[in-house]
């Protein structure tokens, strides 16, 4: 075997999946199952993620995935039944733009990697650690401004604005506050690794916004930023907020998944912050796709003067991942909407 395709972790082995019932982890576990891995998901509530067993049973067999609950992953020791005999951890467990105060939102997320990073180093099977970051821990969407980002590149604006003195209020703040627990949970993952030195390799992944299917729209929704655009489908009623989310970069959630998986198994993919950016988009390039592929439907009018993300990022590496799975490269923007439309359409 090539160093391209030789793994770092065989198939057949059991790999920790945290918040297993989100839209990306949902799809990292599907991604992880379909390589033939066994895959422990932890949830914070079992009871309410028990149709993931009934799912990925129907899917792939029964007793190639399991749940363990793990109610607050912030408490300390969260994670350390979740990692026995296990040889891969991937953390996506974290709470989205829920907060506005920065010592309510941030210390969650950076105590919560902690813990799975501890829990892991305490378990000696384990070989790989991968850490679903985001494109925030990196950059903030900046419509219309040319700069470019690399591995380098770390979200210190969103950091000082998330602490900046309070009123912790309003749509910017809570962005911010997210933006910044992503930071700072990311930076948390590589100072622990360069003090603690474990015994397994730590990547990052920083996806930016996930389009996709919905594995199970009964059960997940429309989640996460596939709620976006569900949102634009309905002219943003009841849900005007999401109407300012800027231009940036679209990333198909499957593609998000092989990205996460490469990282864990891929013998070269060592020590790396993977940009898991696809193509840069705006609201008016998403209606023109679903008038395209509804024409039944009434869309709302082009919104004027939204801009383009000009930003230049190092997604080569990534992209280069995505296709060691068989893929020709990103999958397209028309394809990433359909999926995630057929939830609802
Ligand atoms: C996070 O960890 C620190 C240090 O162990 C602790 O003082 C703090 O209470 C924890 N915060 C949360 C939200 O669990």
């Amino acid at each position: 075997m090539s160093s391209m395709t030789e793994r770092a972790i065989p198939a057949g082995s059991l790999v920790v999946v945290s918040g297993a019932n989100g839209f990306i982890a949902s799809h990292v576990v599907d991604q992880l199952l379909l390589a033939g891995y066994r895959v422990r998901g932890t949830v914070r509530d079992a009871k309410k993620s028990a149709w993931l067993i009934e799912y990925f049973g129907a899917k792939y067999g029964p007793g190639k995935f399991e749940l363990i609950e793990v109610p607050e992953m912030a408490a300390d020791g969260a994670f350390d039944e979740a990692v026995k005999g296990a040889s891969g951890f991937i953390h996506t467990a974290t709470p989205v733009m829920v907060s506005y105060d920065p010592n309510e939102g941030i210390p969650i997320v950076v105590n919560g990697t902690v813990n799975a990073l501890r829990a892991a180093a305490s378990e000696p099977s384990i070989k790989r650690f991968v850490l679903t970051s985001s494109s925030t821990a990196a950059i903030s969407p900046k419509p219309n401004i040319e700069f470019s980002a690399d591995e380098s590149t770390w979200n210190d604006e969103a950091v000082k604005a998330a602490w900046a003195p309070p009123p912790y209020e309003g749509e910017q703040r809570k962005l911010d506050v997210y933006s910044a627990s992503k930071t700072q949970g990311e930076q948390a993952a590589w100072k622990f690794m360069k003090e603690e030195k474990p015994g397994f390799v730590l990547n990052t992944v920083l996806p930016n916004c996930n389009m996709g299917l919905v594995l199970s729209p009964e059960h997940q929704g429309a989640p996460s930023t596939v709620g976006w655009l569900k949102a634009l489908w309905n002219e943003f009623k009841g849900q005007e907020k999401l109407k300012f989310n800027p231009p940036q970069y679209y990333v198909n959630v499957q593609d998000t998944a092989r990205v996460h998986v490469g990282a864990l198994i891929f013998m070269d993919v060592q020590e790396e912050r993977l940009y898991d950016f696809a193509y840069p988009f705006n609201w008016n390039d998403i209606l023109a796709i679903y008038r395209k592929l509804y024409p039944e439907h009434k869309f709302m009018d082009d919104i004027p003067d939204l801009g383009r993300d000009l930003s230049k990022v190092t997604n080569e590496r990534a992209e280069e991942i995505v296709k060691r799975f068989g893929r020709p490269g990103w999958a397209s923007l028309e394809d990433s909407v359909a999926d995630a439309a057929k939830g609802w359409a």
